[in-house]
């Protein structure tokens, strides 16, 4: 339907990107971005009036963002027209804009687009081998300065690489080294190279990027002096298995938990503190991340030796009650085998005992509402935790008050 209204205003619209690359590829991707050769601001107006979606749009970048009612997200962006065409060019020239948008992106295998207006519904268009490049399994630059002019796609190609186990061609290996050994991370904002790294953090296996990195020479670069040992790499992928955990058992909260800080505990774990605000403050994370990854790590360094010395369920409960759920998770990773059971049974089972008891039942008792009411069903908790107490018995539950 994007495409019908495109033909009516007399624009081109594609497909482009992540999209179409998984696509040929066969991965799901539910990032849809649209690029139009004409004004996206405007069309992406017109789309949302025509088709009764939303949009947000950002003039300063000539893009947009529509909302569909059933939660579609689109993202449009302007492929700039020229604006002195020659009298008379032929219909291939139409294409120059389209070319050019996609000519400044990081890989071949990023450069593909597909067609949507009606006419032409669904004709791939390749410039630059990017099809050929999914056939051979290779990560392409599309020119020799494409690490200079951005260093972060250093951390992109490695990434993608791992992700469909693609081989970097050997020019864009040769570049890459290159642009490693000139130390052009540097020359980046830190905020730019954390939001890559996320992106490798809630990759499926982010230990398997991180090998690469380390193997060409990034992760000495990013984290001078850290210690990438077969300890840490071990808890890399525990902590992979304990995220899968998670995600399975808790699918209502995977959404609002930030998997990538508990590779960042990982990663940071055993490191001198001072070390770690140090490349916290190189990545200049958000004051609010860095304060709550640094609070997670004081947080796990000190819950740990008491997890270890615990022996009653209600001991585990007491002490992981308030963990937010990264917490819970790094916990699980990072504990010897028992206690890693016993941190998955509070996640599970032991955080969700609800006293058959209330406030009510302890005023009928004769006390006065207080700090003291919450202590009582607290205790009741814990007694159920512990198996004093059956959870399924209110009668048990009022005698023990
Ligand atoms: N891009 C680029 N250089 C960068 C970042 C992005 O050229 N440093 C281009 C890529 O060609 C990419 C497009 O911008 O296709 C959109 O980037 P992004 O949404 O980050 O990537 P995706 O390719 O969609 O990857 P993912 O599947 O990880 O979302």
């Amino acid at each position: 339907r994007i495409g019908e209204v495109a033909q009516e205003l007399g624009l081109n619209a594609y497909l482009v990107g992540g999209f179409v690359r998984d696509l040929v590829i066969g991965r799901k991707n539910f990032d849809i971005d649209i690029v139009v050769e004409g004004d996206a601001v405007t069309f992406s107006k017109e789309v949302a009036k025509r088709l009764g979606a939303k949009v947000h749009t950002f003039e300063r970048f000539k893009t947009a963002t529509l909302i569909f009612p059933e939660g579609l997200r689109i993202d449009l962006a302007s492929a700039r027209t020229e604006l002195y065409r020659s009298p008379g060019a032929l219909p291939e020239v139409d294409t120059a804009p389209l070319k050019k948008d996609l000519m400044r992106r990081d890989f071949t295998i990023n450069t593909l687009a597909v067609k949507i207006n009606p006419s032409e519904f669904g004709r791939l268009i390749d410039f630059f081998g990017g099809l050929r490049d999914i056939k051979e399994r290779k990560i392409r630059v599309l020119h020799s300065l494409s690490f200079v002019e951005d260093p972060t796609r250093i951390l992109r190609a490695l990434r993608f690489a791992t992700r469909y186990r693609f081989e970097l061609g050997r020019h864009t290996e040769r570049l890459l080294k290159m642009a490693v050994e000139r130390k052009l991370f540097k020359t980046v904002e830190g905020q730019r190279i954390y939001h890559e790294l996320k992106q490798i953090l809630l990759e499926e296996n982010p230990l398997r990027v991180f090998l690469k990195l380390d193997r060409y020479g990034v992760l000495a670069e990013l984290f001078p002096g850290l210690r990438w040992d077969r300890e840490k790499k071990d808890l890399f992928e525990k902590v992979r298995k304990s995220v899968i955990w998670h995600k399975l058992n808790f699918p209502k909260l995977s959404p609002d938990t930030d998997y990538h800080l508990v590779y960042l505990l990982a990663l940071f774990w055993g490191e001198p503190e001072n070390r770690v605000k140090e490349y916290l403050a190189a990545l200049t994370l958000p004051g609010k991340e860095e304060r709550e990854l640094l609070n997670l790590l004081k947080r796990a360094r000190e819950l740990l030796p008491r997890l270890e010395s615990a022996d009653r369920n209600s001991t585990y409960l007491s002490l992981l009650e308030s963990a937010p759920e990264e917490l819970l998770i790094f916990l699980s990773a990072v504990s010897p085998p028992e206690v890693s059971e016993k941190v998955r049974e509070v996640a599970t089972r032991l955080r969700y005992i609800k006293p058959l008891v209330s406030g009510n039942d302890i005023k009928a008792l004769g006390l006065k509402p207080g700090p003291v009411f919450s202590e009582l069903l607290r205790r009741v908790k814990y007694a159920v935790a512990d198996g004093e107490l059956p959870p399924d018995s209110r009668e048990e539950q009022l005698a023990y008050l």
